[in-house]
């Protein structure tokens, strides 16, 4: 086994990574009404590029599998709820590099017959077969350096040309502008800590790859040379912006608010949330001028929606008013109809908070330009070799 091989297994070792993705904890409030609903958007998106047809088969190749979310997601009630039922269709291959990833992802979904993990490096070979569908998600292509990313994504659009196919290829990395690592926003790889394990001992630091929409979009493009493949379309997507799991532990800006667990007790109709913490006040970096134009704009709107909200509970929060676009607007009155209507007792935390995490979840969603300033960039891939 290679050096960088023992890291990545270390880091996804048993007692850590393995106890964190198998935590109920891990499945918060932002996970499953904001990141796994964007997340199945872009797979629903990815799926309607391929030749798959309902009734036919979809084979799936999950990249970095780790104990099989990307399953679990394809299958979930989400993509059921959208006329996606791919129980009967799918034929899904998952793969790792860390045995105990593949082991524990065997007998979670021990139950499902159309589902294999293989241990494997992508950065070496992929499975021989015909794949409409390259997934990944929890940004496993991050552990690789770039040019590790170039000849992964190589095989894969080489893989395509062989078996012919009309496949969509979702690449699933860590952002490089993400507020919860501003300091960094310089470096393209470095020393990252993935202590929101739920483990008891320290996690490690574990060296990872950021990226921008642009750079992801040039490495994308000369892979795609490479493998003499012609893409049809690309496409990015931010997942994230206010709420990564890095705004929870503040490792790396250690003075940003906490934005997800902010988020998290909005959504919570038994607490109530400080305004004051939520609004966004992030001490930016440089970057590129379209990077810092998305977070003027997107400042004014979210904080902005909170000063709604703040107003009815009769308070008052710094910064001044800024106007929201049409499809924004619409808080104010929903907040007091919602209200006139409404017989219970913690006004706050059970009706005005769940409204306004729902307008904030729908300017982050929105706003979205797929440019790497949320904690996943995603970028879909169309690629037709029928
Ligand atoms: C953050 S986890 C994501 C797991 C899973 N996809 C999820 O969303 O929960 C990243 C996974 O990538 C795997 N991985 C890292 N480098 C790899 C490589 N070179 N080949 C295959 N898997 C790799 C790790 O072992 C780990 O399970």
């Amino acid at each position: 086994m290679s050096t960088k091989t023992q890291e990545i297994v270390k880091v996804y070792g048993k007692s850590k990574a393995t106890d964190h993705y198998l935590s109920p904890s891990r499945r918060d409030a932002v996970k499953v009404n904001w990141e796994e609903p964007f997340s199945c958007m872009v797979y629903r998106k990815a799926i309607e590029q391929t030749e798959y047809r309902l009734g036919n088969s979809l084979e799936v190749l999950d990249i970095g599998s780790g104990t099989g979310d990307g399953i679990s997601l394809l299958t979930s009630k989400l993509m059921k709820e959208s006329g996606l039922n791919l129980d009967d269709d799918i034929d899904y291959l998952g793969i790792d590099i860390c045995q105990d990833m593949c082991e524990t992802a065997r007998s979670i979904h021990s139950h499902r017959n159309y589902v294999r993990f293989l241990q494997g490096d992508i950065r070496q070979s992929l499975p021989d077969e015909a794949f409409k569908l390259y997934l990944s998600c929890g940004v496993p292509y991050s552990h690789l350096t770039p040019a590790e990313l170039q000849i992964a994504l190589q095989n894969i659009f080489e893989n395509i040309r062989r078996h012919n196919t009309r496949s969509a290829v979702v690449v699933d990395v860590l952002g490089k502008y993400s507020i919860e690592w501003v300091s960094k926003w310089n470096l393209s790889r470095w020393d990252y800590r993935m202590n929101f394990f739920q483990s008891d001992g320290e996690a490690d630091f574990t060296p990872m790859s950021f990226y921008s929409a642009q750079e992801l979009n040039q490495l994308i493009h000369e892979a795609a040379a490479q493998a003499n493949c012609k893409l049809s379309n690309i496409e990015f997507f931010d997942r994230s912006v206010m709420v990564g799991r890095h705004t929870s532990t503040g490792e790396f800006t250690p003075n940003l608010s906490r934005y997800r667990n902010l988020v998290n007790s909005l959504m919570d109709v038994d607490c109530t949330t400080d305004f004051e913490q939520l609004m966004f006040d992030v001490q930016l970096g440089e970057a590129p001028a379209e990077i810092i134009d998305f977070f003027k704009t997107f400042q004014g709107w979210w904080n902005q929606l909170i000063r709604e909200a703040a107003i009815l509970c009769g308070e008052t929060v710094h910064g001044c008013e800024s106007t929201l676009p049409t499809e924004f607007q619409g808080l104010t009155k929903e907040l007091k109809e919602s209200l006139d209507n409404s017989q219970v007792e913690n006004i706050r935390a059970s009706i005005i908070e769940p409204i306004l995490a729902k307008y904030l979840h729908n300017l982050e969603v929105s706003t979205q330009k797929g440019l790497g300033v949320g904690h996943t960039l995603m970028a879909l891939v169309s690629v037709d070799q029928s």
